[in-house]
């Protein structure tokens, strides 16, 4: 497969890197930034001797070079400073993601599949889909498998055993109102909640939601790159390798939830042909208020925005 990413910051080029290395496909990394994909792209390359990669990648400043592609990631755009929130992003980042998505339509294959990571993930998703016109299938965000993983590593710090027997689910917007679920939450095979107290639940659930924040005010100039990163080449490699794993993504839903019209952060089924299902967790009142309060924040955004 033909793999386009479009931003060669920190998330695009470290997510080139993971793909290279996992051999998912011939990736093609684009930016406007003079010498910057390309630099990128000669590193990687110069690493395959090392690393094996079988597939080439290419550094390119023009969008054609995305001719064929028929994955496309977008981490275009500017990242968050300290004190900043996801929605301040919204104005510059709206315009980036337009003028990429144009180029898309024009360049890439006609049945692309396409992945955005630039936030303000979920609003942004909606500014794609107007700019893409793609059925939902072959358009989704990259944010609930973040993040999970984010959770995922909180809880497994707190127990004491490796975080790759955590399978934690985080549902709803990429954003403050983002939710955990700790009752779909388990360590392996038993239910978090039997393992840890409400109260340390309840600090992993606010930890959770403030991870990226923390980690923009470490770095004070910029945001995270290795864990969206390898969020990113998870759902690559689940659509390329036809994997049919059921990964927590942003989808546009029509129904799903009670919800129409909307990218939320829902359980996605990820395989060739894109977001093959989207499941229903069976949600206690509680929680579907709590999924609806966050689309309700996405909705505001892009009324807001006149998207
Ligand atoms: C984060 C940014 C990438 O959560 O949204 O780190």
């Amino acid at each position: 497969m033909k793999i386009a990413i479009i931003g060669a910051g920190k998330v695009g080029s470290t997510a080139a890197f993971l793909m290279a290395f996992k051999n998912l496909g011939d990736i093609i990394l684009v930016d406007l930034v003079e010498g910057l994909p390309q630099g990128h792209a000669l590193d990687l390359m110069e690493a395959s001797p090392l690393l094996g990669f079988e597939h080439s990648v290419l550094g390119c400043n023009d969008f054609r070079c995305m001719a064929g592609a028929e994955i496309a990631v977008i981490t275009a755009g500017v990242p968050r400073k300290p004190g900043m929130s996801r929605l301040d992003l919204l104005n510059t980042n709206k315009r980036i993601v337009e003028e990429v998505c144009r180029h898309i339509k024009k360049s890439a294959a006609k049945n692309c599949i396409v992945i955005v990571v630039t936030n303000p993930l979920d609003v942004l998703c909606m500014v794609a889909k107007k700019a893409l016109g793609f059925p939902r299938q072959r358009l989704i965000g990259m944010s609930g498998l973040l993040d999970s993983s984010r959770m995922s590593y909180f809880i497994g710090k707190e127990l004491g055993i490796p975080a790759k027997h955590v399978y934690s689910t985080v549902l709803g917007s990429h954003g403050d109102n983002m939710v955990p679920l700790t009752r779909h939450t388990r360590v392996g095979g038993k239910p978090v909640e039997k393992l840890l107290s409400k109260r340390k639940l309840a600090e992993i659930i606010e930890h959770t939601q403030q991870a990226g924040a923390e980690i923009v005010a470490h770095l004070k100039t910029g945001s995270a790159f290795f864990a969206p990163a390898a969020a990113i080449t998870e759902m690559v490699e689940a659509i390329v390798k036809n994997k049919k794993k059921t990964l927590p993504c942003s989808a546009y839903l029509e129904g799903e939830y009670g919800l129409h019209g909307v990218f939320v952060g829902v359980p996605c089924v990820l395989g060739k042909k894109g977001l093959e299902k989207i499941t229903e967790l069976k949600l206690s009142s509680e929680e579907l208020a709590l999924l609806r309060k966050s689309a309700e924040e996405t909705r505001k955004a892009v009324k807001e925005t006149g998207i």
